[in-house]
């Protein structure tokens, strides 16, 4: 099972807004990621972009009218409400809302939605006050009742020049929901994964920290890919340059000793548990509270402290994966962590190769499960390794 969008039945609907100009690039971002793409353009679309542009991203006639005789709809009016696997509409203006929300459908794109039984998402984009006002927060509260998922908008800067709520989100987290709509059935459905990321910091005084290359893009991505299987996931988190991905929970953590009490907190309703994190195995004992002075001193002696082992400590009766990060005898070393810390699965990777250490957006792995399989995996996007470990921990669970 790889990225949901992969030829996946997209329809998106574009309305009239001046955040017109981003949908081209949200239907470029869903036709690379391997969709089927459909577009309907409204009117009001239509007076901000040209049809062609939709026409040349997604290279299929673009829908402009319920009544043309060139379109696909005047001999078949629900065709696009049928073969969609997800409809998006983006931007949603306040009128596009209003119809959808009052059963109109007198026009291409309403009718298809009014046809249409697949998940349906609005990403909302107007002017602050129209957004806030009664009748289209009514109109909101009445699609999301009927399960219609309402995407943003968020606050920024305005057509107006005015700050406020009414911006249409970015195409690339309108893409991510779209992947979650298309996930709602993929086989961790219904489950809840933590998965730890990055390198925990143990501090030292409260200006320096003893920390490692960790930079927490292998566990995001397997969080991103358990979120496209259909899970629940939430994050643990120690500090990263990475912002929360759409649809995912992440706490922020700094030190192992935070990152163990997050860890067990949210395991124990969790049916899988992925220690992606780069753990500290020590801390500075006694950290100071101010700052270390250097003064006249020729060299610096810092006592360490063991921490302890955070996956060793979680629950039993949940998958547990493992990761182990070496510089020699990988195999040997990964298979000792698999039995010591009783790991269902471990991903051991040489960390010392160029194109797979820290901060690479790719990765090569060995997955070693406990009845003795060893699956070595080429150079591949750290997401697509998280859906190779996904795979087996669908089927342990
Ligand atoms: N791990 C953990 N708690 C720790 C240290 C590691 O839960 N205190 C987890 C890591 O998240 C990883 C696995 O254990 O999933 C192996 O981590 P790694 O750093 O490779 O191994 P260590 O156990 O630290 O052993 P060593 O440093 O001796 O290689």
């Amino acid at each position: 099972m790889r990225d949901p969008l992969i030829d996946s039945s997209v329809t998106l609907g574009v309305t009239g807004s001046i955040a017109c100009y981003k949908a081209a690039d949200l239907a470029s971002r869903l036709v690379r990621a391997g969709a089927k793409l459909d577009v309907i353009m409204t009117e009001g679309a239509l007076r901000f972009l040209n049809p062609i542009t939709f026409a040349a991203i997604t290279h299929r006639p673009v829908v402009t009218s319920l009544f043309d005789p060139q379109s696909e709809l005047a001999m078949d009016h629900v065709a696009l409400a049928r073969r969609s696997d997800v409809i998006i509409v983006a931007p949603a203006s306040a009128d596009a809302l209003a119809k959808a929300a009052w059963g109109f459908a007198g026009d291409a794109l309403s009718a298809t939605l009014l046809a249409a039984e697949a998940p349906v998402i609005f990403a909302p984009a107007m002017d602050a006050n129209m957004y806030d006002n009664a009748a289209t927060q009514e109109n909101v509260s009445r699609l999301v009742s009927r399960g219609v998922v309402i995407a943003g908008p968020e606050e920024g800067r305005l057509a107006s020049g005015l700050i406020g709520r009414g911006r249409m989100l970015e195409p690339a987290a309108l893409v991510d929901h779209v992947r979650i709509a298309l996930s709602r059935h993929g086989d961790l459905a219904g489950r809840k994964v933590v998965v730890s990321a990055g390198g925990t910091q143990e501090p030292m005084d409260p200006v320096r920290v003893v920390t490692n290359r960790s930079s927490g893009k292998m566990g995001f991505a397997v969080a991103r890919a358990a979120r496209d299987r259909g899970a629940s996931v939430v994050v643990v988190s120690a500090p990263t340059a990475l912002p929360a991905p759409t649809g995912i929970d992440v706490l922020r953590v700094e030190t192992a000793l935070e990152m163990m009490d997050a860890v067990n907190a949210q395991c124990e309703d969790a049916d899988v548990l992925v220690m992606a994190a780069a753990v500290a195995d020590w801390r500075p004992s006694g950290a100071a509270d101010r700052k270390l002075k250097k003064g006249t001193a020729r060299s610096l002696t810092v006592e360490m402290m063991r921490n302890p082992d955070i996956v060793a400590s979680v629950r039993k009766d949940i998958v547990k994966v493992g990761f182990a990060a070496e510089t020699e005898d990988v195999i040997e070393n990964a298979h000792g962590k698999l039995v010591d810390k009783e790991l269902d699965l471990v991903a051991a990777n040489d960390v010392t190769s160029a194109d797979v250490g820290f901060g690479s957006d790719t990765n090569r792995v060995v997955l070693m499960d406990r009845d003795g399989g060893v699956m070595e995996l080429g150079l591949l996007d750290k997401y697509e390794v998280g859906h190779h470990i996904l795979d087996k921990v669908a089927r342990m669970l």
